[in-house]
């Protein structure tokens, strides 16, 4: 019998052993403990011994069987735990988000637009001015030859700052006081573009947004004419647009010009057919252009008997907008990843 036993035991360990999941073990467990197990008919036996005999070999019984039950405990424990784990690795969330590739912010489409521009100017000979954005009345209407109530101001939808005498002070509506700054802090000749941001209490519209930026051209030299204004916009429009983008001049009014003109550039979103981003017309307005008005001249002190010079200012935002053709400007404030990134 107790060859027997060790023979059952063996067994029945190695049985508890091959358990691979907390269910097959339970099932081995009934079979090597349970009623009909190995154990239980050498426990069956014991009757017919004697009874010292039958003490010594229950006694040895037990110790077998209480060995298995502990194992079957140790066991179970250890498939709980490996099944637990499984569980848990298969419901893991992974919130961590992976992108393609390293991601990298980029310049705005409206600064890539900003420096193209410039080199396109500063390849034909031009300094890159600045000056501030908040301005003086004097320079940005005054010295411009818009004197007080003139009704020129009123198409500049200006927005005033609470600052010194009321009406002194501005946000400037147009690039132009950059101008008069230049011309004021240095001498003929002047070829020279000013860059920056303006503001006026504009509608949003797919054309128009209340803050934008300009680029001013500022040319003085002894000779100039409107000739070498034309040819300059046309070049520049040619250089930045490429073939199959036209401008045009039309005849227009500004104080501190003269003669002036608008420039116009084929739309680029209909091709010239005309859209709603053109109103139809198949043009869209870029800036406006003039000879620099003697008056402007002798404000700054620079003698237009023996200088000359022309001026231009466009929108940055919409060269933007025409050379991706984007419908509506009011996109390139919003600040979405969608479109920003496409640039
Ligand atoms: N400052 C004008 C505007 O904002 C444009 C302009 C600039 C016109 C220079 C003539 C000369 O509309």
């Amino acid at each position: 019998m107790v060859d027997d036993l060790e023979h059952v035991e063996k067994q029945a360990g190695m049985r508890l052993d091959a358990a691979s999941t907390v269910e097959e073990l339970r099932a081995a467990e009934t079979e090597v403990l349970g009623k009909r197990s190995a154990l239980a008919g050498l426990h069956a036996r014991l009757g017919a011994l004697a009874p010292e005999e039958r003490k010594a070999q229950g006694q040895l019984l037990n110790g077998a069987r209480t060995r298995l039950s502990e194992l079957a405990a140790e066991r179970a424990a250890e498939l709980r735990a490996s099944e637990r784990a499984a569980r848990l690795e298969a419901e893991r969330l992974d919130l961590t988000e992976v992108l393609p590739g390293p991601r990298r912010g980029h310049l705005n489409l409206v600064t890539q637009t900003r420096d193209e521009l410039e080199d396109v100017f500063v390849g034909m000979g031009y300094t890159v001015s600045e000056g501030p954005e908040a301005e003086t009345d004097w320079h940005s209407f005054e010295a411009l030859n818009f004197p007080k109530g003139h009704p020129a101001r009123s198409g500049f939808d200006t927005l005033y700052l609470d600052w010194g005498d009321p009406e002194s002070t501005l946000l400037r509506p147009h690039t132009s006081p950059v101008q008069i700054r230049v011309m004021q802090s240095q001498p003929p000749p002047i070829y020279s573009i000013m860059p920056g941001k303006v503001y006026r209490k504009d509608t949003p519209d797919a054309r128009h947004t209340a803050s934008f930026n300009q680029i001013e051209g500022l040319v003085v030299d002894k000779g100039i004419t409107f000739g070498d204004l034309a040819g300059t916009i046309e070049a520049f429009t040619g250089a930045y647009f490429g073939a199959g983008i036209h401008a045009r001049l039309r005849p227009a009014y500004f104080p501190f010009t003269e003669p002036s003109a608008e420039f116009e550039i084929t739309c680029a979103i209909c091709a010239g057919a005309g859209c709603r981003t053109c109103s139809g017309t198949g043009w869209i307005e870029l800036g406006g252009c003039g000879m620099v008005h003697p008056n402007v001249l002798a404000a700054v002190g620079i003698d237009a008997e023996a200088w000359s010079g022309f001026a231009f200012g466009f929108g940055i935002d919409r060269c933007a907008q025409m050379r991706h053709g984007i419908s509506d400007m009011r996109i390139l404030l919003d600040n979405d990843i969608r479109f920003i990134s496409q640039f």
